[in-house]
């Protein structure tokens, strides 16, 4: 940020694995951040998560010298008040975001940003639900945010120009390059990646290889970053099923009909990273 550009007042929604990824992103660069979580379990481990992640950025050399941004933690979404965008990282479940986002679009103004990180929901059918549509852009931040420097940003249908200039604003304060398209059932990265994962996953449930064999064998001949199995890990498996359904429904793909291996494995409370194991074991983590 340059000195004649204020901070947005940024305001976040949800503080589950992504809520904490944007808002230590938004930290990191110095903004401010209100972060809403309704679960007050969750609320009171906001603040040491949030820490850890500044110091694995600040550790990682991806994050700017400088102040971090202030941390307000709250339950009230009547504390989004003023805010110039809100990013809404709710439970992807359509009804909870769109609840989520009528009550936000109450509380602020005509020339707030609204912002759904979505992994799969169409943006156009959120915007249904509420009053200004126009004020509703799609932004799918990766995790960790404060490490993968882009994003895609979604269009949808009736998104406006001003929603789409602020939009260029909060990711200039927050460094990351957007790359647009047009709206649809898991964008461009989820109608890919969630797919693909199921497919791996569905090949460990056949006993044709193990997880760590599928990893290796897209990281080191096909050049994946992490693998798909320790990505889904890291995404959280009850995630990855709310979205496969999210994408099945709309499209009748049935390869992206969620497997049984992962809808036993979130059944056995086996979320991944976020709770201590998934396809992999994990020491450190496990905050659910
Ligand atoms: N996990 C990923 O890697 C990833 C990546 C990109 C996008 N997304 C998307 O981001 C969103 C959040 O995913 P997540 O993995 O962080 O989910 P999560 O289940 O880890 O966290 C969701 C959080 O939202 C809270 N919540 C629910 N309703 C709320 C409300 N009305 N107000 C405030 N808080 C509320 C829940 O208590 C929970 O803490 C989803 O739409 C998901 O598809 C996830």
């Amino acid at each position: 940020m340059t000195e004649q550009q204020a901070a947005p007042r940024l305001a976040v929604l949800g503080a589950g694995v992504m809520g904490v990824s944007i808002t230590t992103l938004a930290l990191g660069r110095g903004v401010p951040v209100v972060l809403v979580e309704t679960d007050p379990a969750r609320r009171a481990r906001i603040r040491a998560r949030v820490e850890h992640e500044l110091r694995t950025a600040q550790l990682m050399g991806v994050r700017p010298d400088g102040p971090p941004g202030e941390l307000t933690v709250t339950a009230a979404a009547a504390d989004c008040q003023g805010a110039d965008a809100v990013i809404e990282a709710v439970t992807e479940d359509a009804e909870v975001k769109a609840k989520a986002l009528a009550e936000i679009d109450q509380l602020t103004g005509p020339d707030a940003v609204l912002v759904t990180n979505t992994s799969s929901i169409p943006v156009d059918e959120l915007a249904d639900r509420i009053s200004r549509p126009e004020k509703l852009v799609g932004v799918h931040f990766m995790n960790p945010s404060y490490l993968i420097g882009t994003v895609e940003v979604i269009h949808g249908p009736r998104t406006g120009r001003p929603a789409l200039d602020g939009v260029a604003r909060l990711l200039g304060a927050l460094g990351r390059k957007g790359v647009h398209v047009a709206d649809g059932p898991g964008f461009v990265t989820s109608r890919l990646l969630h797919r693909m994962i199921n497919d791996a996953a569905r090949i460990v449930e056949s006993g044709q290889a193990t997880a760590e064999d599928v990893d290796i064998l897209m990281q080191d001949c096909l050049g994946h970053r992490t693998g798909p199995l320790r990505t889904a890990d890291l995404i959280g498996l009850d995630n990855l099923v709310d979205s496969l359904w999210v994408l099945h429904r709309r499209t009748g793909d049935e390869g992206c009909r969620p497997c049984e291996l992962l809808l036993r494995k979130v059944r056995d409370g086996e979320h991944g990273r976020k709770s201590g194991r998934g396809f992999y074991t994990y020491t450190a983590g496990g905050w659910t």
